[in-house]
């Protein structure tokens, strides 16, 4: 098929430059001895260059791929996008994994409408092999995949040939079906996830969960996605203040919080509550570490399933919490993204936040959403919105989306001034500090003792 003077391969070819382009980029670390003004010009082209790059792909896989009918396919169409998927994945280092298994649901498709068993057989197990690599989590040890019924099916079905394996004479195809045949074995599952996961069950000096949790989960956030590290810093930020707010103007709202009977034992607890936001803000996204290959590292839109996966970070971050025995911050990563008056949101279905949690939650939600809609640096730089457009969201989303008495607390003119005053400074300082430091640790290969203080501060003990 031709696309005016482009050939489809040449289309191909241009993906996958864009991605390694992608993978350039996020690599990004600011030299040092640049000023802060620099750094942040620096940090915002960054982001800038990856999200053209992105909708250039998107436009792309739009043209090339998405619709595209398997029944329309002519072989050497498919013949080509079979070579696509083979760059696009490779078991140890994989481009783009999504994508390559989207191909080969295509090519599944093509192989049934045109009774190609051979091809058939051999995208059975492409199918299910990409979809594994693309969707592990591993949790305590074990392996939560939320499409291992779909990689069983693919299994099985190719498993199921080996009733017809003699006549099959193609020596490639009945190695495919073996392949299906061993991969039904759970076990399989668990030496497929990635390096890093790996490293986690392997490290001598990891003996417990929460020094793994220490050494690999907070640190993965600030390796592997910096803004998600700024971001939970900001959330931390903002929470806190609209916390410190409500105990100082309205202390009755958060009587049931936390064992906390009245407006009274509120005032005199309200620093704990203020620590509880804090930490809850910095958590809330823990389980985006454990899903580190859909954010932000492909570049382009989520397919539906990596979508459906990003959503788990809140399961995911809960558990882990739960882990080191933090169920307040273990219910904040959980319920962050349900609406406050439970009736929207994710995850769907799911109990109820219990009463003494409720606001601790309700104030991280809305700090999650300041800072996620306003931060035009790291993040959503092209759709980002200013903080009074924001606080007017919040104030149409009170009472369905978001809690009525969290988001009135910026009715106080004194208050909305103060916080729309430190917004842009105060981020564009932890931009730098987190670049800063992560040239530091990992990029410049100097020495210091900056990081590990930093790290204390930024995260307490843990
Ligand atoms: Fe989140
Ligand atoms: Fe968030």
């Amino acid at each position: 098929m031709q696309q005016g003077a482009v050939t489809m391969s040449e289309y191909y070819e241009r993906y996958i430059d864009n991605l390694e382009q992608i993978q350039k980029l996020m690599q990004f670390r600011p030299k040092e001895g640049l000023s802060a003004e620099r750094m942040i010009t620096e940090i915002r082209d960054n982001a800038r260059q990856r999200h053209e790059i992105c909708l250039a792909n998107d436009r792309l896989l739009e043209n090339v791929l998405f619709g595209r009918e398997p029944a329309s396919l002519k072989k050497e169409e498919a013949q080509e996008l079979a070579r696509f998927a083979d760059r696009l994945f490779l078991q140890e280092d994989s481009l783009d994994t999504g994508i390559a298994h989207y191909i080969h649901r295509l090519l599944l498709e093509y192989a049934r409408k045109t009774q190609d068993l051979k091809l058939y057989i051999r995208e059975l197990y492409q199918a299910g092999i990409t979809l594994l690599h693309v969707k592990p989590i591993v949790l305590h040890g074990q392996v939560r995949n939320p499409f291992r019924d779909q990689i069983t099916a693919y299994f099985e079905e190719g498993a199921s040939y080996l009733d017809r394996y003699d006549e099959i004479e193609d020596e490639e195809t009945r190695d495919f079906i073996l392949r299906c045949c061993e991969k039904r074995d759970e076990k399989e599952y668990l030496y497929v996830f990635p390096q890093e996961r790996r490293q986690w069950w392997e490290d001598p000096e990891v003996d417990s969960e929460r020094k793994a949790f220490e050494k690999y989960v907070l640190k993965g956030i600030l390796t592997y996605h910096p803004p998600t590290y700024v971001h939970s810093k900001m959330v931390a930020w903002i929470g806190e203040m609209l916390c410190r707010r409500m105990v100082a103007a309205a202390p009755e709202k958060l009587a049931g919080t936390m064992g906390l009977t009245d407006a009274e034992s509120v005032r005199r607890e309200g620093e704990t509550l203020c620590r509880q936001v804090y930490e809850g803000g910095l958590c809330h996204d823990l389980g985006k570490s454990r899903i580190l290959n859909y954010i932000g590292l492909y570049g382009r839109k989520l397919l539906d399933e990596e979508f459906a996966c990003v959503k788990l970070h809140t399961v995911l971050g809960c558990s882990l919490l739960r882990v080191v025995g933090a169920e307040p911050l273990a219910r904040i990563a959980l319920h962050h993204h349900q609406w406050a008056d439970g009736k929207g949101g994710y995850p769907y279905p799911c109990d109820p936040c219990p009463e003494e949690y409720r606001m601790l939650v309700d104030i991280v939600s809305v700090a999650d959403s300041i800072d996620a809609a306003t931060d035009n640096i790291g993040r959503s730089y092209a759709s980002a919105k200013t903080f009074g457009q924001l606080v007017e969201e919040l104030r149409e989303g009170a009472g369905t989306r978001y809690r009525k008495d969290v988001t009135e607390l910026f009715d106080d003119e004194e208050f909305y001034r103060e916080m729309e005053r430190e917004l842009i400074p105060r981020r564009q300082r932890i931009y730098c500090q987190v670049y800063g430091l992560m040239r530091q640790e990992y990029g410049g290969g100097r020495e210091t003792g900056n990081g590990s203080s930093e790290w204390t501060a930024a995260f307490g003990e843990g």
